[in-house]
């Protein structure tokens, strides 16, 4: 399986736009910039899927040899998305594939009711091309093209802000276990992870590397950088300074990504990434490709 991170970034980016906190203003005179989350993974190289649709996506696509179209004029080797939750920074990119000719999303059926409803993108998609919307149970595996087979694993029930009026139960956030069926290798993928539960412990059994959820480094981190804002148990994300132990003890290759602009780890020269490196954790980087 060949797995290219297309971006390392929470919402927002970093640095991001409005933000001038120390991590942020380290970002622009390094001229270091992470877009916002998203993978691109395969199992044969010829049809990749996305694992979410970030905002930036059409500068990510246009950046990854991978995904250049051809040979045919309008022939792209992108054969689907799959979504991890409904929040923006996941799905607003879905609009930059209206080019597409055709195009498969898949998702629980709890974010393609967010998607037709509040924020109603699977309506407006639709006027452009012809999207083919698959409800995914989670637990259930299900096989994509190219000898990859996925399993989504519950993680949390975390609304977008945009979807406070909708029930506040269901499979709002998911993580996805991809399995190569040729070489078995496992990727988990798990950018937003607010506890280390059953299911996605178990889920990591087998795995050879996991993308995990690396928003903040300390729970006050917002606090910390910018004077306000909410803990990171609040906003759904588990801090790697308390998922570290815990997920390197497993084993598995851990490489965190989704990090906020506030995040000192953003930085490649921060002394924070020692204790990272002690513990055999990676931070993920933007274009960086794995072959599991
Ligand atoms: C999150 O990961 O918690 C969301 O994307 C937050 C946001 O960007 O609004
Ligand atoms: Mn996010
Ligand atoms: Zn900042």
């Amino acid at each position: 399986m060949r797995v290219r991170l297309l971006g390392t970034a929470a919402g927002g980016g970093a640095p991001q736009w409005n933000c001038a906190c120390t991590a942020c203003r380290r970002a622009r005179a390094a001229g270091s910039v992470r877009t916002q989350d998203g993978v691109a993974v395969s199992g044969d190289g010829r049809s990749w899927f996305l694992l979410n649709a970030s905002p930036d996506l059409r500068a990510q696509l246009v950046a990854a040899p991978e995904l250049a179209p051809g040979p045919g004029p309008r022939e792209t080797p992108v054969r689907g998305v799959l979504l991890c939750t409904a929040e923006l920074d996941h799905t607003l990119g879905l609009l930059a594939l209206r080019e597409a000719e055709t195009i498969t999303v898949y998702a629980t059926a709890t974010v393609l009711d967010a998607l037709s409803g509040p924020f109603p993108v699977r309506d407006i998609l639709g006027a452009y091309t012809s999207v083919n919307w698959r409800p995914v149970a989670v637990e259930e595996p299900f096989e994509l093209a190219g000898g990859l087979t996925v399993t989504a694993v519950p993680v949390g029930a975390k609304r977008p802000r945009y979807a406070a009026a909708a029930p506040s139960t269901g499979d709002w956030v998911v993580a996805y276990r991809i399995g190569d069926r040729r070489t078995r290798g496992v990727l988990v993928y798990a950018p937003s992870l607010p506890a280390l539960g059953g299911p996605f412990l178990t889920a990591l059994a087998g795995a050879k590397a996991v993308i995990v959820d690396g928003t903040f480094l300390y729970d006050d981190e917002m606090a910390r950088a910018t004077g306000s804002g909410r803990t990171a148990t609040e906003l759904g994300h588990l801090p790697v300074s308390t998922s570290l132990r815990d997920l390197t003890k497993t084993g598995v290759r851990v490489l965190y990504t989704h990090l906020n602009n506030t995040n000192p780890l953003c930085a490649a020269s921060a002394p924070e990434r020692e204790t990272l490196a002690a513990y055999g954790a990676e931070v993920a980087e933007d274009g960086q490709s794995i072959t599991l």
